[in-house]
């Protein structure tokens, strides 16, 4: 998460997010799922812009900066009350008795129901960017708490680490150090998942769970998962499952040559892993022919 004063405003960059792994570990009593995941964040943002406004109320303005993969139905949706912007901005106010008013001006380049987080990005940076705006001198533990109420991945990015493995639902983080910049080609289908409803097809296997432990110690000497073979996600045969456009993005990833290929959260978008930022914009060059998919190179380090 980056800030910036704009004169009488407050921006802050959001980033996304890559699940390099995500093992589900079983259904819980609660209707979540137990999870061991190894999450980077990426240099691709929302950005949020917060202007004081007189009337005491919280408004929230949406512009989109990628049509592509975004269905007419979810643009409109964008700005409802059920966006976890608002969502964020309101737990703020109850949890504070704060009664400041704000405009948020949100522009969204994270591809939306894509598994990259961006919902859950935008909402960590409004908890952090109105506790500043707002001077509410909330404690990392206060806002934690509140994040884990608005979803699972939003605690990952509040503190804006590289990487971590997560676990519990998501929201149990451990900071991991990203030694070497990791690159990728991102790819995501015109069609966006739900994560409930693929959540809802997982199986559980008969299988021993796997583990990250072969990534994280690649990330964190500093190799790199070069090996090829240590991205995984549990998740991508229900999604697949559901929608035929994954299969379909994942096996155009795999035709480039690419050493390692997974898909993201709970999709649509997939992945593969680089060994240069150079060798991520020639793979992105290769399959962004399909106008109705959106290709994007990026690297950690956000
Ligand atoms: O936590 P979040 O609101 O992002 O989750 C959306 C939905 O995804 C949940 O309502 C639940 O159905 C499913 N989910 C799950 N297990 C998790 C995370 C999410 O079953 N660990």
């Amino acid at each position: 998460m980056r800030f910036c004063c704009q004169g009488p405003s407050l921006a802050v960059h959001a980033p996304a997010k890559l699940n390099l792994f995500l093992e589900v570990l079983g259904r819980r009593p609660d209707g979540y799922h137990e999870l061991e995941t190894v999450m980077v964040s990426i240099g691709l943002y929302d950005t949020l812009l917060f202007t004081e406004d007189a009337s005491h109320r919280t408004r929230l303005r949406c512009r989109l900066a990628t049509p592509h993969s975004l269905s007419p139905q979810l643009a409109d949706s964008l700005a409802g009350d059920d966006n976890l912007v608002l969502r964020a901005a309101q737990l703020l106010r109850e949890q504070t008795g704060c009664e400041d008013g704000v405009q948020i001006e949100l522009t969204k380049r994270i591809p939306l129901q894509a598994g990259l987080g961006g919902g859950s990005s935008d909402a960590a940076a409004t908890l952090v960017g109105l506790n500043r705006f707002w001077n509410l001198q909330l404690t990392c533990g206060q806002l934690h708490a509140m994040a884990a109420r608005l979803g699972s991945d939003v605690n990952f990015f509040l503190d804006s680490p590289r990487g971590a493995l997560c676990s519990g639902r998501g929201e149990q983080i451990a900071p991991l150090p990203v030694m070497q910049p990791l690159h990728f080609v991102v790819a995501c289908p015109p069609v966006g998942l739900s994560t409930a409803e693929v959540f809802r097809h997982w199986q559980q296997s008969e299988v021993q769970p796997r583990s990250s432990a072969a990534l994280v110690a690649a990330i964190s000497s500093g190799r790199g998962p070069r090996e090829g073979g240590l991205l995984f996600n549990a998740l991508q045969s229900p999604a697949c499952e559901l929608s035929d456009e994954v299969a379909r993005t994942l096996t155009d990833l795999r035709s480039t040559g690419a050493d390692d290929v997974a898909m993201s959260g709970s999709g649509s978008s997939c992945f593969a892993l680089c060994r240069t930022a150079r060798q991520a914009r020639t793979l992105a060059g290769r399959l962004g022919g399909r106008a109705d998919r959106c290709v994007i190179p990026v690297s950690t380090g956000a």
